[in-house]
């Protein structure tokens, strides 16, 4: 698999608050070298400490500077060549690159697009596209995100994935996420715009599999009416599978009508549609 983003320099520093409480605790005690991750939990590296400073992607941080942000930081700064960049920002909502146990999630005003509870959202992702990839297929990856579903489909054997996400500040945070490095490569062709439109170019029964995981229905409730799911069945080949991510409906109140809903739905479109609770969604196979 090849890196096809120049932008994407592995020189770059991650800060969260888990890696400078441990670079803060560790100039405290004296050490001269720490080891702790800097690209969120992907590899650990030795950094070399000075008395009372670190140095970083390039830029000086002091303890003091380190204090505060081990108290204040939620999100992930990016440190590369000696520039600071907050993996977070308003553009009409908030975006946000948020670390957890592992990979990152991204928050669109507040509302996590993966599972974190109990699950991280690299887990999460792998179980959503283990239910449907099948080893030689091509795949379609309707709300790209982070890209994480989308790397998993090739790691369990799809030849191409055609990925979709239409918001250009989820795929700049994409091209920053250390997590998503391997979306950038030959078998996946990162499509930029909204798979609603977009669907009805693609070509009858092209697909072997499809991963469906859109925001939840208030935001989205288009990606799960008939008439997408129509769409749906007809790029897929027939027997070909779709997971269909739908979140636990009975946390948020919506219960059993929702769940029910979208199966009847589904069916009408040409679906024999099975519940997958261990990745919280609907398996869906063309009839
Ligand atoms: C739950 S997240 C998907 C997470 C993703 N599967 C991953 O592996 O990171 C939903 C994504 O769908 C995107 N989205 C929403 N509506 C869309 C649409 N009509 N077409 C394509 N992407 C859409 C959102 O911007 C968001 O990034």
């Amino acid at each position: 698999m090849s890196f096809a983003d120049s932008s994407m320099n592995s020189n770059s520093v991650y800060l969260t608050r888990e890696n400078v409480n441990i670079i803060v605790g560790a100039l405290s005690s004296g050490a001269k070298k720490v080891e702790t991750t800097v690209d969120c939990n992907l590899t650990k590296t030795k950094l070399e400490l000075l008395p009372d400073e670190v140095i970083l992607g390039g830029r000086s941080f002091n303890f003091a500077e380190l204090r505060e942000l081990s108290h204040k930081l939620t999100g992930i700064i990016k440190v590369e060549e000696g520039n600071i960049r907050r993996l977070e920002f308003f553009a009409g909502k908030y975006y946000k690159l948020r670390p957890t146990r592992f990979a990152p999630t991204v928050e669109i005003d507040g509302i996590s697009m993966h599972r974190t509870q109990d699950i991280d959202p690299w887990e999460d992702s792998r179980m959503k596209t283990a239910q449907v990839v099948k080893k030689g297929g091509i795949a379609l990856d309707t709300c790209g995100g982070l890209g994480y579903t989308a790397i998993w489909a090739v790691r369990l054997g799809a030849k191409e994935v055609i990925s979709v996400e239409k918001d250009e500040n989820i795929r700049k945070l994409r091209k920053d996420n250390p997590h998503s490095r391997a979306f950038f490569c030959a078998e996946i062709q990162a499509v930029e715009g909204d798979i609603y439109r977009l669907i009805s170019g693609f070509q009858n029964e092209i697909f072997d599999c499809v991963i469906h995981d859109p925001p939840r229905f208030s935001l989205a409730g288009e990606l799960y009416g008939r008439e997408f799911y129509e769409q749906l069945a007809r790029i897929l080949k027939p027997g070909g599978g779709m997971f269909h991510y739908t979140g636990n409906p009975y946390s948020k109140g919506r219960g059993r009508n929702f769940i029910q809903g979208i199966t009847a739905r589904l069916t009408e479109a040409g679906f024999l549609v099975k519940p997958c609770p261990q990745a919280l969604g609907l398996t869906a196979v063309k009839r």
